[in-house]
């Protein structure tokens, strides 16, 4: 017989044929002559319909125990689905005990619940669409760069610079019995990248449109719905830039793409989020996807916070950092579509950022984007290409030896260039309108938690 995906069994193409399917039990009705079994492999949302004569009831056959089904592919009588599997055969693979198993075939379990079950999740319909969306995502945004003249850069995971200066480094040793005295294994402190950009910023030189997605790591303090210990970033840098547009045209066309690859390849998996997980949210994703995002600059944002009823529980004032607060409302000022803020307060920005050369509100060519339930989903900038400003700002902050190399970069060959980072989690949030950021991922890293 031929073995098949429960995919494959169910678009109908081999109707007649003697067939093998292999899954997890999803759901089992024992009636008097009939036994009816749903039987899922992850392939797609949908489960295969089993039909067997009663005499092959098996007490083992239980929800979430793993079988074999061989027999004939049918077209069903019934309206719920095209194809149904006659069992012949059915062969328990792997034992499930129910009464043990967190999961029960008739509860609709919160994401939060079944959150407790890292290794046991992906059983679950809510979490294995999440899978499925963000390998499509993973595979959207890849064709995107692919088809616009990027070159995918494996950068480092290993790395001995903080490229955004803001401390939240894990270190990395070695560790066991060998290495017992060698403390210093690198003869620099190295660390878990927090984001690829620099090394980035080296293969720009030389490849003008180049792009990396990693995982990235920050020791994060805080216990939030959008932060991680360890996060999937998608990261570009591109040369010969004339403006901050050429970044934003860059990730306003990634996101509309992968959004777009997503509703298309993914629909019955992204409609169980959009209807069951945060109805509504499908009409936020269409609005989104209508018109182009805004833009507007720091200083817009802080009249448009200043002069709102709302009360924040951080105050704004120009050179104020924007908290999560105060980009929900920007979002919702803005109709509630992603919307580009630029120009930030030069003091704000780390050493690597453009400037401005304005004042007396001092400046540098930054720019985040913004969206629906999230907040922050890119940050990015043009990069100070000119070796005086470069070079006076690393030394004011006594890291001029550290980035020699960096400044190299402007010695041999400096063009304007610039790059962004896209948080690949929120992005899978803002899209399905997922609360917390731990259900987006398959083995979530945070404060206090790595089971396993
Ligand atoms: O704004 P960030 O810190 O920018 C950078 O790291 C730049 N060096 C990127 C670049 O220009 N190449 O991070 C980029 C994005 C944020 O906008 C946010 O979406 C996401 O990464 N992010 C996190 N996502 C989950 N958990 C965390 N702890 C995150 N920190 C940042
Ligand atoms: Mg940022």
């Amino acid at each position: 017989e031929k073995r098949l995906r429960v995919s494959e069994a169910l678009s109908g193409t081999d109707l007649g044929t003697n067939v093998k399917v292999q899954g997890w039990v999803r759901s089992v009705r024992p009636q008097k002559t009939n036994l009816f079994l749903h039987v899922n492999d992850g392939s797609s949302l949908q489960s295969l319909q089993v039909v067997a004569g009663s005499e092959l009831n098996d007490p083992s056959l239980t929800f979430g125990s793993a079988v074999e089904v061989t027999g004939i592919l049918k077209k069903s009588p019934r309206q719920t689905q095209p194809v149904e599997l006659e069992a012949e055969q059915i062969h328990v693979v792997g034992k499930c005990n129910p009464l043990d198993f967190p999961f029960k075939i008739k509860d609709r379990h919160s994401l939060e619940y079944i959150r407790q079950f890292p290794h046991l999740r992906c059983r679950t319909n809510a979490f294995s669409s999440l899978l499925r969306i963000r390998s499509e995502a993973t595979a959207a945004i890849h064709s995107y760069f692919k088809e616009n003249g990027f070159l995918q850069i494996h950068t480092p995971i290993i790395t001995s610079n903080d490229c955004e200066g803001a401390g939240e480094l894990f270190q990395v040793e070695p560790s066991g019995p060998e290495h017992e005295e060698d403390e210093n294994y690198f003869s620099v402190p190295a660390f878990l990248t927090v984001s690829g950009q620099l090394h980035l910023e080296v293969m720009s030189g030389a490849f003008s449109r180049v792009y990396t997605f990693g995982p990235t790591f920050r020791a994060e303090n805080s216990q939030s719905r959008r932060h991680l210990a360890e996060f999937y970033m998608v990261e570009a840098e591109v040369s010969f830039t004339q403006s901050l547009e050429d970044l934003t045209k860059v990730m306003e066309g990634m996101f509309r793409s992968a959004t777009e690859h997503v509703l298309a390849r993914c629909a019955e998996d992204v409609d169980l989020f959009h209807k069951h997980v945060t109805p509504g949210h499908r009409g936020t994703v269409e609005a989104m996807m209508k018109r182009r995002f805004p833009v507007i600059t720091y200083s817009e944002a802080i009249d448009i916070l200043n002069s709102s009823s709302e009360t924040f529980v951080f105050p704004t004032t120009w050179g104020c950092d924007l908290q999560t607060e105060h980009e929900k409302y920007l979002v919702k000022h803005c109709g509630n579509t992603p919307v580009f803020v630029t120009d930030y307060p030069y003091d704000l920005k780390p050493f690597y950022a453009r400037d401005n050369l304005d004042g007396p509100k001092h400046t540098a060519a930054a720019v985040d984007l913004l969206v629906p339930g999230v907040g922050e989903l890119c940050g990015g900038s043009l990069r100070e290409e000119r070796l005086d400003l470069l070079s006076a700002r690393l030394e004011a902050v006594g890291l001029e030896e550290t980035y020699s190399w960096y400044l190299d970069l402007r010695r041999f060959g400096s063009v304007p260039h610039g790059g962004f980072g896209l948080g690949f989690d929120r992005f899978l949030q803002c899209v399905l309108g997922v609360d917390n950021i731990k259900d987006v991922i398959p083995f979530p890293r945070f404060s206090h938690s790595c089971p396993l």
